[in-house]
This record gives structure tokens, sequence and C-alpha cells, in this order.
């Protein structure tokens, strides 16, 4: 049985003090929804403040990005060695905002999720088409490049561990959710091809949706047999709305 992952991505909004409240109001309201792994995904600058806030709590945390190289001249970058060192359990690649704004490819991609794994930080690849891409029926082979480059590079074996985010593009920040049949059936299509590599394996990779996902559509999203948590931007902002969409997945 996987158990429900409902994770907030931050994106780049906050400040100290705004962070402090919601991070409060999670811890307040965690407890009630313990049947789902919780997990935010602040600024990587307000690190420190997240690990000590969170201390105790059973909530995890992460990063948006990490590089792909170890350390050195990297100007702006962030190695995931310094992520361990704020005891990061998870962190995001390949979010659509990182390829569509900042030229992330497959590859550069499936690097970064090489080096966070390397290092025993879970890395959630997220991928997903665009409006057009989903108009001209080329979901799949869209999903399942973003998937194959990785898979090329790190075979199927750590996807035992490992998160995929189902993020249609037209869906983010945008109020227009895939509808659960929708997100059904490309949640269904990645598990297919791990399958095709190790059942075993796909049996046990959590594959999240994001897009949208707020406390009204969470409940009908969360019930499909592929759907295994969220992603949530704009509604994990709040935390009566992020932890309305976690008890939505008990
Ligand atoms: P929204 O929930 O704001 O649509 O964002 C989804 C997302 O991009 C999460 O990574």
């Amino acid at each position: 049985m996987r158990r429900k992952l409902v994770a907030g991505n931050w994106k780049m909004n906050g400040s100290a003090d705004s962070i402090r409240k919601l991070l409060q109001g999670i811890r307040d309201g965690a407890a009630e929804v313990a049947a789902v792994e919780l997990a935010v995904f602040p600024p990587a600058v307000y690190l420190g403040l997240v690990e000590q806030q969170l201390s105790g709590a059973a909530i995890a945390w992460g990063t948006q990005n990490l590089s792909e190289q170890a350390s050195g001249a990297y100007t702006g970058e962030i190695a995931g060695s310094m992520l361990l060192d704020f005891h990061c359990a998870y962190v995001i690649v390949g979010h659509s905002e990182r390829r569509t704004l900042y030229g992330e490819t497959d590859d550069l991609v499936a690097r970064k999720f090489a080096a966070a794994r390397k290092l025993g930080i879970k890395p959630i690849l997220c991928v997903g088409e665009t409006l057009d891409e989903r108009e001209q029926g080329v979901t799949e082979a869209v999903v399942g490049r973003q998937l194959k480059a990785v898979l090329d590079l790190e075979g199927v074996g750590v996807f035992s561990d490992a998160v995929i985010a189902y993020e249609p593009v037209w869906a983010i920040g945008t109020g227009r959710n895939a509808t659960p049949q929708q997100a059904q059936d490309v949640h269904a299509f990645i598990r297919a091809q791990l399958a095709a590599l190790d059942p075993s394996v796909a049996g046990q990779t959590r594959v999240l949706y994001g897009g949208s996902m707020k406390a009204s559509n969470a409940g009908e999203l969360l019930s499909m047999p592929d759907i295994d948590g969220g992603l949530v931007g704009g509604a994990s902002l709040d935390a009566k709305d992020f932890l309305a969409i976690a008890k939505a997945g008990c």
C-alpha cells in the first residue's frame, strides 16, 4: 500500500514572518492528517527557519531545485550536499517552470535527479505536457520522453524510493485542474512505463498530481487508483487549505 504524500511547493513566495505563521499552522493541524505524509518546499534561503520550526514534527521538507554539480564555481547554484546540511528529505526536479522559464532540458533534469539520489535525497521528478501538446494528442509521448531521460540514466530501480509528479502545464496556477479521469489516465500510463521494466518497482512508486489542486477537488483526484498524493502550489500557502487537501487524502 502506497502512503499518500501531500507536498506544498511554495515557489518564490513568502517572507520569514509569513513562513513562521504558515509552518505553525501546518504543525498545529498535522496530527489530524497523520495518515498522509506531509512535505513542504520553501525557497532555499528559508531552509534554516523551516528545519528549526519543524523540529520534532512529522513533516518533511526539501527545496524546489538543486544543482547537478557537486561543488565549485557555479555562481548562484545550490549543491545537494548543502541540502543535506539542512536535513532535506526530498527535492523537486524538473518542475515545468524550471523547464520552460530556465531552459532545463530532459538531460539536465535527469542529471539533477541523479545528483540528489546519490546523496540519499529523494527526488520528486515533475513531468507534464503543455496545452498545445495535449491538443495535438502527444501527452503520452511528452511524458514518456521526460520519464525515459531519467530511466535511461538511472534505471528503473531508483523509482522504488523516488516520487513522480504529473503536472499538466495547462493546469498549473490556472484554476483549471485536470479531471480525475484525465489525471488517472496519465498516472496509469506512467506506472505502465515503469511496470514494463519492473512491475514490483512500479507498484511502489508514488505518482502525485499537481495543477490547481485544492480542497474542493482533492477528494476526487486522490481517490483515483494511481494518484498517490498531490504537489500543491497556490493552495499550499494557506495552512488551512493545505491541511484540507491532506485530509481529503486520509
Ligand atoms: P498550483 O497548485 O498553483 O496550480 O501549482 C501547481 C504546481 O506547480 C506545484 O508544483
